[in-house]
């Protein structure tokens, strides 16, 4: 079945504000039923978690739902499912709850290749217990994180492995079930960063081997709410403070405080909303809120909601993909084509994100002269730091970033291609 992108915009109202958004790696913009979903419980009658009334039912309707949604999206068990304010704000989390049973002579491994987010948790947490820092190096040449890498820095005093689902910076994507199954040969945990990746490919948390697996909902047409999800049973073995009324079951004893019941149904409907990318049609547009927490008929095709959601999400997951490496070629193209441009390198089969800069011209300012024409990119470092200074180019402003996304057009791509 064809990728229908004009149905997909349509989808994204804003963009008819006629900005050509090559800034998905930052964030990108929500599908209308999220913001539906969003305001539906603002403006409806959901009150704090009770199962004395109602509204009370409803709040703890939409956190189970958004929990199912995450392990629907992730392959996941929705019993391990955590949210957070943020991808980095879990990771801390993960990484304080794991860190007190580190010991001086035990080590962690870290990777160049990593946005921030998953390296300085754990590089400061290992400094607070004595524990050695192991750093991957990527090859600058190709930008592939082999393998081979990690191979001489696990052994049995490593306690972890973090490493990324995909580059934010290039979009390359390590072979995680590898380097999972060396981790795990040697009784370490794997802590799998997927904010980029969960945007561009379909995601199996089991087959990548991850203990742990983070994501980003803004990263992928939701609001700004992250899960992290793992085994039940790995979570008991997290430690975590917590307030003394609270709950110390896994997962709410990770969830400080009141959840926002209206970004978990916004969670949950971007989840819904992205199980109906490779099918035709309308969405259905008669969402209200219901007791169960989601918007009723939101994001569903006709004659597609009888499939479960995790097939669909499979489904839309490889139909995006294969549509965006289409375009993500034509942009590559363009950009290897222009003399003055220097792409940085990147193996084939990533992610659909790129970094470029230009000759004679500093990141920012190609950034900003883009910007002027109604062009969204990125430049600086976008916190992969470690992959900027490896490559010597922090310090002379980093890159330009452009990356491709399910509603991006070829149109917008000669765009960007004829601006440059
Ligand atoms: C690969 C990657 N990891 C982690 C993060 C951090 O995500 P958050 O903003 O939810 O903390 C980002 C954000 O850009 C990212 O791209």
């Amino acid at each position: 079945m064809p990728f229908d992108v004009a149905r997909i915009r349509q989808a994204h109202p804003a963009l008819a504000e006629g900005y050509a958004h090559f800034d998905g790696a930052a964030g990108t913009l929500v599908a209308e039923p999220v913001a539906r979903a969003v305001a539906g419980v603002l403006g409806g009658a959901v009150s704090n978690r009770t199962t004395a009334f109602a509204p009370g039912r409803r709040a703890l309707a939409i956190v189970d739902a958004a929990r199912a949604a995450a392990g629907d999206l992730l392959g996941a068990d929705p019993a391990g499912v955590v949210f957070g304010q943020s991808a980095t704000a879990l990771v801390y989390t993960v990484a304080r709850g794991l860190a007190g049973t580190w010991e001086p002579g035990d080590n962690v491994v870290v990777t160049r290749l990593d946005h921030d987010a998953n390296v300085r948790p754990w590089v400061q947490l290992a400094s607070a217990m004595g524990v050695e820092v192991r750093w991957a190096a990527f090859d600058p040449a190709t930008g592939a994180l082999p393998v081979a890498a990690f191979e001489p820095l696990v052994d049995a005093r490593t306690r972890v492995v973090a490493v990324t689902a995909a580059s934010n910076a290039i979009g390359t994507v390590p072979d995680v079930p590898a380097i999972a199954a060396l981790a795990h040969g040697f009784g370490a945990v794997v802590h799998v960063d997927g904010v980029h990746a969960t945007a561009h490919l379909p995601v199996d948390v089991a087959a990548l081997g991850a203990d742990y697996y983070v994501t980003s909902a803004y990263k992928w047409s939701g609001p700004h709410l992250a899960a992290c999800v793992a085994a039940p049973a790995q979570w008991e073995r997290t430690a975590m403070l917590k307030l003394l009324p609270s709950s110390d079951a896994v997962p709410e004893r990770f969830e400080l405080g009141t959840p926002s019941f209206e970004l978990l149904a916004g969670f949950t409907a971007a989840v819904d909303f992205l199980a109906t990318l490779d099918d035709a049609g309308t969405p259905d547009d008669t969402g209200t809120l219901n007791d169960a927490g989601t918007l009723d008929g939101a994001g569903v095709l006709d004659g597609a909601a009888s499939r479960p959601r995790r097939e669909r999400v499979l489904r839309s997951m490889a139909a995006v993909h294969s549509y965006e490496t289409r375009l993500f070629e034509r942009l590559l193209d363009g950009l290897r084509s222009m003399p003055a441009v220097r792409v940085l390198p990147a193996p084939a089969g990533g992610c659909p994100t790129v970094s470029f800069r230009v000759a004679g011209e500093d990141p920012a300012t190609t950034a900003a002269r883009l910007g002027d024409q109604g062009i969204c990119v990125f430049s600086g470092d976008y916190y992969a730091a470690e992959y900027f200074t490896a490559m010597g180019l922090r310090e002379t402003g980093g890159a330009v970033r452009a990356g491709i996304y399910h509603y991006t057009t070829a149109d917008e791509v000669d765009r960007l291609l004829a601006a440059l």
